[in-house]
């Protein structure tokens, strides 16, 4: 089989030499980050994974044994709309943009390479959790995010060799070369630079983290640039089984500390941890470390990027042609509290500088519908603690509330009292230790970690005592 013939495209890469040239050369290199930065062992074992194979409903979650490295990352886009037009912004109505508009160059070079960075970098930050599965069908999960991860890489160098020429294929080489947490060549966004290193973190990545992928690539499936617009919306449909798996794995976690709980004789903390299991403390740590990371992905709550992004028609609104009338968002204004001489005070901008405010706040309620799932499972086993979201403002990296210390109700507050009340906050060395001496192997079929509840069905319609990874 011809190198082309394995790579599932809809692309038509065979009659494309330039772009077979400039993957020809970048496929080498991919392999061998996979190899070093990819899934640790495993690599020669049979894994029950799906592979898009094209973007037909039924053709998208082809499901068989494969070894990961002869995984068929693919190259796909949603099918074309003809007759495409740019959707939001100064340029509404006018014909998409079918190759990179020279004006808007850097800043699309410039959105595309931070999304494409995001995908190599999960990859390195769960590598090691394979060692610890809680399963066979969370091992298979995992590598499955991993794959899937690697082809939404592929994804975002596709348009990269595509479009951007020379500049386009050393970026995607640099995609291979930043590593998650190195100190001298990080990948690009904070949370991407954090480690991944147990399931709690892993649950909670790709509940809070990944779902922010959600939201970045549903704004730019409304791109006005046809590729990239086309490409995120094939990537969405991967997706949704990204943060499918995150947030049915917490579900499972706290579903398990809770029927513990019940076995205990006061429902403490050191009741839980000695039944084995993870105390809803700590999964409030863990919940809110993430989430207040995957928050600053969305950039300043007052940005002129945002702005330039929307009025260009490069990157719009969550559901802009479904949710939205007015999609040149000239008019608006839009509030938000700003810290001002010391205190909180509402501030108003026009509404296209607040789109990244926007776009957090449709990923804020998306959250806490997660977070009712977990405490309708707190529910059910009749326990009495609530798992809750912090404010947005809390331990924030990035935009207007950076160099500002909050409380986890918001409250503005010295960064004295921050750091004496912060271990009560965030998982702390003590925590993640402890988190980490409950991280055992189970691989016997059909077992499953004493720390979480198995799931209620399996995968790809096999049953959850399947052997998802033949070991
Ligand atoms: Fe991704
Ligand atoms: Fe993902």
């Amino acid at each position: 089989m011809s190198l082309y013939d394995r790579i599932p495209n809809n692309v038509d890469l065979a009659n494309d030499p330039q772009l077979q040239r400039a993957l020809e050369k970048w496929l080498p290199n991919y392999l061998a980050w996979w190899h070093d930065m990819g899934p640790e062992g495993f690599q020669s074992k049979d894994v029950y994974l799906r592979t898009a194979v094209s973007v037909e409903p039924d053709g998208w979650a082809h499901f068989d044994f494969v070894k990961m490295p002869e995984y068929r990352w693919g190259i796909f886009l949603a099918p074309g709309r003809p007759g495409a037009t740019i959707g939001f912004g100064d340029f509404l109505g006018k014909p998409a943009y079918q190759e990179v508009p020279g004006e808007f160059r850097n800043a699309l070079r410039r959105i595309i390479v931070t999304q494409g960075d995001t995908e190599p970098a999960s990859v390195e930050q769960q590598r090691r959790l394979g060692a610890t599965c809680p399963s066979l069908y969370d091992l298979r999960n995992l590598f499955q995010v991993n794959v899937e991860e690697g082809r939404h890489l592929w994804a975002m160098v596709y348009i990269l060799q595509k479009f951007f020429g020379r500049d386009g294929r050393e970026e995607a080489e640099e995609l291979l070369q930043r590593r998650s947490g190195d100190a001298d060549k990080p990948r690009i966004l904070g949370a991407f630079n954090q480690p991944c290193d147990d399931w709690l973190n892993f649950y909670a990545f790709t509940m809070f983290t990944d779902r922010d992928g959600k939201y970045q690539l549903a704004s730019l499936a409304e791109s006005g640039f046809e590729a990239l617009a086309r490409t995120c919306q094939f990537m969405l449909t991967e997706e949704a089984h990204h943060m499918f798996v995150g947030e049915s794995g917490l579900e499972r976690i706290v579903k398990r500390t809770a029927q513990l709980m019940k076995q205990t004789a006061h429902q403490s903390d050191d009741e839980v941890r000695s039944a084995g299991g993870i105390p809803l403390s700590i999964i409030q740590r863990y919940i809110n470390f993430w989430y207040s990371y995957s928050l600053d992905l969305f950039g300043g709550e007052i940005s002129s990027n945002s702005a330039d992004f929307f009025a260009a028609g490069l990157k719009g609104r969550y559901l802009e042609q479904k949710k939205y009338e007015d999609h040149n968002a000239q008019e608006g204004i839009f509030t938000l509290p700003v810290v001002e001489n010391g205190k909180l005070a509402d501030k108003e901008v026009p509404l296209r500088n607040a789109l990244n405010e926007v776009l957090r706040q449709e990923y804020v309620k998306d959250c806490e519908r997660g977070l009712a799932r977990w405490n309708k499972a707190l529910e059910e086993e009749k326990v009495d603690t609530r798992l809750v979201l912090p404010s947005t403002r809390f331990h924030r990296h990035q935009g207007e509330y950076a160099n500002s210390w909050f409380d986890i109700a918001g409250n503005l507050i010295s960064s004295e009292e921050f750091e004496s009340r912060k271990e009560g906050w965030l998982p702390g060395d003590e925590e993640r230790q402890f988190v980490r001496t409950l991280m055992q192997p189970v691989t016997q079929l059909g077992k499953i970690a004493n720390w979480i509840s198995p799931p209620k069905s399996g995968v790809g319609g096999k049953s959850f005592e399947f052997e998802y990874v033949r070991l």
